[in-house]
């Protein structure tokens, strides 16, 4: 069977990215074929060279070159790419060449609490601000606006009284790594039934 060949985006630590790694680590139809960073200091690249996967590290120019992209991924042979704590607006030639083949994790329960400059702690500390008693994650696929294409997935955690920033996201993460690579898959296992 022709392995799926994903591509992984990053701006951040990339914890969730790692993960992705280990799970699809051997895995008889997913290969990580590209690790991309906007982030020269983040801590999976040398994960990722570790692991032997190509690794990409571009600049706020390259991050807004469509094209640049696209060649990017065809140059390994991509068929999906991955967010995972992704800051970079993606530019909209490359969502068009990915049409619903981007991926992207929330970590909240969208419609709340998404869109343009809702990223790490402030979605928590907006959802603490609120007074929510739950939250959790939205996996979805990724369109022009911020936030809104479908959503392939949630799960949910409580929000209790005591909770800071630092434990809300903590849940959220154990969440992001139970779910996201899970998701993933059985969303590209569906395609290949159709
Ligand atoms: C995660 O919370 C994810 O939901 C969001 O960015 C964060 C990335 O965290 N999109 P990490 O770099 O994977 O640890």
């Amino acid at each position: 069977m022709k392995k799926h060949r994903l591509a992984l985006f990053v701006s951040g630590t990339g914890s969730n990215a790692i993960n992705i790694a280990t799970y699809f680590n051997q895995h008889n139809s997913v290969k990580i074929g590209l690790f991309v960073t906007n982030n020269a200091t983040s801590p999976a690249i040398q994960v990722f060279q570790a692991m032997d996967i190509q690794c990409e590290i571009i600049d706020n120019i390259q991050a807004a070159d469509g094209k640049f992209l696209i060649d990017l991924c065809a140059a390994q042979t991509i068929d999906h790419v991955v967010l995972a704590g992704y800051l970079r607006l993606i530019p909209a030639a490359f969502i068009h060449a990915f049409n619903n083949r981007i991926f992207n994790i929330h970590p909240a329960l969208l419609p709340n609490f998404g869109g343009k400059g809702m990223y790490g702690s402030r979605v928590h500390a907006a959802v603490l601000e609120a007074g929510e008693v739950e939250s959790g994650i939205t996996v979805h696929l990724v369109n022009e606006h911020f936030d809104e294409g479908r959503t392939l997935a949630q799960f949910h955690c409580s929000v209790d009284q005591n909770d800071t920033i630092e434990t809300l996201r903590i849940k959220v993460q154990v969440l992001e790594h139970d779910h996201y690579p899970i998701v993933i898959e059985q969303t590209l296992n569906l395609e290949n039934h159709v």
